[in-house]
């Protein structure tokens, strides 16, 4: 394991990932990530983002992180290899308020359960650690990928909305309840 090529402090492990704190040094990372069209394919079109995007992204979500305990944008480790991946996201969105889980990793470590494994992780952190009642996913209904780990870490369907002009589908996954809680 070589967490010398980890940035960030760590936020949370899984049994093969290591989430860490957002910081201005995974800008160059987030880039990379950016650039793959196949990638950004149902985020962008498979367009480039506008240069500079991440480096004012990046201020602002380690600016959320703070003002939020437990929420945030998370770059993504492979602890045994020290690789950087992608990242995982736990974010209110802005017009709802709801809160949102997201993820995007590098085309080569798709289908391996990865985001399974870090979307089963964060729910429960979500849910645990941060007291939230209700977790949201939007998805475009072409992104079958994304759909099978929504429904894979337990949320379920809840109606087609469209968003910034998107025809999306809205998930969400609602803690369950103790008697006390
Ligand atoms: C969506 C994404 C995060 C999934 O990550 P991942 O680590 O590959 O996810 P997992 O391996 O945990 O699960 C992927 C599932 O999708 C399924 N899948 C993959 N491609 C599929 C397709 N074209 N049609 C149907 N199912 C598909 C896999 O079979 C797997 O399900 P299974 O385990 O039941 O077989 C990844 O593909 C990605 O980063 N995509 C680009 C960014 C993106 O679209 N983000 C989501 C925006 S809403």
């Amino acid at each position: 394991m070589d967490k010398q090529r980890m940035h960030g402090k760590v936020f949370l492990e899984t049994e093969r990932l290591t989430l860490v704190a957002l910081t201005s040094e995974h800008i160059s990372e987030l880039n990379t990530l950016d650039s793959d069209p196949a990638v950004m394919h149902f985020i962008t079109d498979g367009m480039p983002r506008p240069p500079g995007h991440n480096e004012k992204a990046v201020p602002g979500l380690e600016r959320y992180a703070c003002e939020n305990p437990g929420l945030g944008l998370w770059p993504v480790y492979l602890t045994s290899s020290g690789e950087f991946m992608g990242w995982y996201i736990l974010k209110h969105l802005l017009d709802t308020g709801e809160v949102e889980i997201g993820f995007r990793i590098k085309k080569k470590f798709w289908n391996q359960g990865f985001s399974t494994e870090a979307g089963l992780a964060l729910i429960q952190h979500g849910f645990e650690t941060v007291g939230l009642k209700r977790i949201i996913a939007i998805v475009r209904p072409d992104n079958l990928a994304s759909q099978s780990v929504i429904k894979k870490i337990g949320l379920t369907y809840e109606d087609k909305r469209v968003i910034h002009g998107i025809h999306c589908l809205y998930f969400s996954c609602l803690k369950v309840g103790r008697r006390d809680d």
